[in-house]
């Protein structure tokens, strides 16, 4: 062996020593830094009684569906946390309201456009009267905000075949199993759920020369 590796050698051991130690007192410090072994550890818990055997990382925010698709159950992207006013009950309590025109300070933001002049959908057609952190079935059962699909189902219960089945919406990862999909408002805002016609680019041939 030359000096210079031997050298470069013993440089090298000094700074993996370091590493290691570097890498010893993240794993016992603060929360949340957690080391590579426990990630894999952790990993390959059981979710929901299912096992996730696969490094392959999985949306964070999901819950497993309330139904199953050919005796299989699934997991569809959470809501709450993307719902800016969540929760609710932080205003609707059960104390008076004393400003006026509460509604104006605090929901002007939301316009409904959501079913056919005199038959627009209204607010308590979907959001629970007696507890707004929940949207409510059509026998008045509370439905939770993370499984809105049950809401939209209600009525339009074909496209809910449809995505059960994975033929509408969109899949996140894997196809079956552990199949995670998007819920209904991941793509529709519930409030004015029409996408806009987009019409194709136009593109014109160019003239002869
Ligand atoms: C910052 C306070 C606040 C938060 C948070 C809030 N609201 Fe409200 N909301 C109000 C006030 C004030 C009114 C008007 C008084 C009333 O109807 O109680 C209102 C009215 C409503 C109405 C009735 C509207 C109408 O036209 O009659 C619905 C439905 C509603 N809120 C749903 C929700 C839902 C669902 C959430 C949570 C996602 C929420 N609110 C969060 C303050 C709030
Ligand atoms: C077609 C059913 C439906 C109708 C009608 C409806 N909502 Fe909603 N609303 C929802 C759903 C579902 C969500 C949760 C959306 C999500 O997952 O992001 C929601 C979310 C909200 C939020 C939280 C928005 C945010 O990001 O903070 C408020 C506030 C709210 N609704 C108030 C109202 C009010 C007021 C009305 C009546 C003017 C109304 N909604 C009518 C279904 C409905
Ligand atoms: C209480 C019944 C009801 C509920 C609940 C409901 N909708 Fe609707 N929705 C309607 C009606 C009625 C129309 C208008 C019918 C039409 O345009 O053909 C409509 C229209 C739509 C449209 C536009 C259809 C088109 O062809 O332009 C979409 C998209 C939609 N709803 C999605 C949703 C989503 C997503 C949810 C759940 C958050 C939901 N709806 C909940 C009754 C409902
Ligand atoms: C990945 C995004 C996505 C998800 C998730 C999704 N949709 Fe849609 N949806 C669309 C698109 C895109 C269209 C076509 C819009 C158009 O033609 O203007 C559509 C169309 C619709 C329509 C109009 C009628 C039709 O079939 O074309 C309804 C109603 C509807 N969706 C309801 C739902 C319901 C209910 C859910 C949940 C069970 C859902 N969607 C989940 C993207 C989605």
């Amino acid at each position: 062996m030359s000096k210079v590796s031997y050298v470069s050698g013993l440089f090298l051991g000094a700074l993996a020593t370091v590493v290691i130690m570097n890498q010893a007192a993240t794993a016992s410090g603060a929360p949340g830094s957690e080391s590579v072994k426990d990630k894999i550890e952790h990993a390959t818990e059981p979710f929901d009684g299912m096992k996730v055997t696969t490094a392959y990382p999985l949306p964070v925010k999901m819950v497993e569906s309330k139904e199953h698709y050919q005796g299989g159950s699934f997991r569809v992207l959470a809501r709450k946390g993307q719902i800016t006013r969540f929760r609710c009950s932080v205003c609707h309590n059960d104390k008076p309201v004393k400003v006026q025109n509460g509604v104006l300070f605090t929901h002007s933001d939301i316009q409904l456009n959501h079913g056919l002049g005199r038959n627009m959908l209204t607010c308590n057609e979907c959001h629970s009267i007696e507890d707004r952190d929940f949207l409510v079935d059509k026998e008045g059962r509370k439905i939770d905000f993370d499984h809105s699909y049950q809401l939209c189902g209600k009525c339009h219960f074909r496209q809910k075949r449809d995505w059960l089945g994975g033929a509408h919406g969109k899949r996140e990862t894997y196809w079956a199993g552990e199949r995670v999909v998007r819920n209904c408002t991941s793509c529709h805002n519930p409030h004015s759920p029409a996408f806009p016609t987009k019409m194709p680019a136009t593109y014109s041939l160019p003239l002869d020369e």
